[in-house]
């Protein structure tokens, strides 16, 4: 979106981090204008402000990103109608956002449409009117019509409606999300996405130096998120599965930071039987039963959380922290009333499709 020679890139994120992903959009970008965090309430979604060379900004974003998903230079933001109405809407608004300024009719463009909440059209649909809109536009301008070409397109335009909002730019990340980070080459059926193992680590204030720990490693990708972002970290990975130890091992050579991580199998619940060292900050992701893992049965869940938190309160530094992810709200909750420990931080994300909560924990004084 331009408004007097000033643009807003549209941000993608994991909704419930958008915080998070905002200070870090202002770390990389130094003196942004103006970030707006959830623009007309939708969660996901950051705007950013700037006033010179939009692209130049998404380049840094799409190189050195590690809590946003995609970086889109927004060219219009508008109302559209739930009902059949709305894909006149979405014609109207795409012709309006003149890609003519951003495409020559040698170009070939591909249009990527996305849709959340109840609407009356499909995602083809606006993808159809959308790539429509473009086309009639450049004819009216350069009185050629440029190719359409959804697999390789040179151009990439997004058309995201988010209940009756209808954002439209360019997308200049690509069909690769940013999350995807590409060092997995052992896929854990569990795997955390590497966007919400940063907050994690932030939310968890990991510092230079610090002993970090996760006793529920799976594919490691807490433990490679954190050797990536920090030099001098002394890094614990556990899992009661070899496999599972012996893939996390194969990510952290293909990420380039296996040496800083220190990869043992064993068993959550008696951590304090393994570590005769204190622990500075744990960061996990326990099982949680809903995606089937092999020895995990659901009725356990309870028990495996009381004892986990049993065992790390053990280990843990006096002002070390927890912090742990899982949707099983109820069971944790109950866990830590039975813990020495106490909640300094809370918070509920949605991730592949389920609502999870986020919580930090430290001794009760
Ligand atoms: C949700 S997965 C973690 C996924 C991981 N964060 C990733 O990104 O790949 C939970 C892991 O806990 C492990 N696990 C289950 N019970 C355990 C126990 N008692 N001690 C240690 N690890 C356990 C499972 O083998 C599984 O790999």
């Amino acid at each position: 979106m331009k408004v007097n020679n000033e643009f807003y890139l549209l941000i993608k994120t994991v909704p419930g981090l958008e915080d998070i992903a905002a200070m870090e959009v202002k770390n990389l970008l130094g003196n942004v204008d103006k970030i707006i965090v959830r623009p007309h309430g939708i969660m996901g979604r950051i705007l950013v402000k700037v006033s010179i060379s939009p692209f130049r900004f998404c380049r840094i974003l799409n190189e050195k990103a590690k809590s946003i998903e995609k970086v889109v230079v927004l060219l219009g933001m508008y109302k559209v109608s739930r009902t059949k109405k709305g894909l006149e809407d979405i014609y109207e608004v795409v012709k309006a956002s003149k890609f003519s300024n951003f495409l020559t009719p040698h170009d070939s463009f591909g249009v990527r449409p996305s849709r959340e909440g109840k609407h009356e059209y499909t995602s083809l649909d606006i993808g159809k009117v959308g790539g429509d809109a473009v086309i009639d536009e450049m004819k009216e301008v350069y009185g050629l019509r440029p190719a359409v070409n959804l697999k390789h397109p040179s151009i990439i335009i997004y058309c995201d409606v988010v209940g009756d909002t209808c954002m439209i730019g360019i997308d200049t990340t690509g069909d690769m999300a940013l999350h995807k980070r590409g060092y997995r080459v052992f896929d854990h059926p569990a795997a955390l996405r590497p966007t919400i193992a940063y907050a994690m680590i932030k939310i968890a204030n990991v510092k230079e130096g610090e002993i970090l720990l996760d006793p529920f490693c799976g594919g490691g990708t807490i433990l490679i998120e954190a050797a990536r972002l920090y030099r001098s970290l002394k890094i614990f990975g556990l899992d009661i599965f070899a496999e599972n130890i012996k893939g996390a091992y194969l990510n952290a050579i293909s990420a380039g930071v296996a040496e800083k991580i220190a990869f043992i199998v064993g068993d959550a619940t008696k951590l304090d039987k393994i570590f005769n060292i204190n622990i500075d900050k744990i960061i996990c992701n326990p099982p949680y039963g809903i995606r089937q893992l092999r020895g995990e049965k659901r009725k356990e869940i309870p028990r495996l959380y009381d004892k986990f938190l049993l065992s790390a309160s053990k280990i843990l530094a006096d002002d070390g922290l927890i912090c742990i992810i899982t949707p099983k709200k109820k069971t944790i909750k109950l866990a830590i009333e039975k813990s020495e420990l106490q909640i300094c931080h809370e918070r509920e994300i949605y991730h592949g499709g389920l609502k999870a909560h986020i919580f930090t924990l430290k001794k009760q004084k």
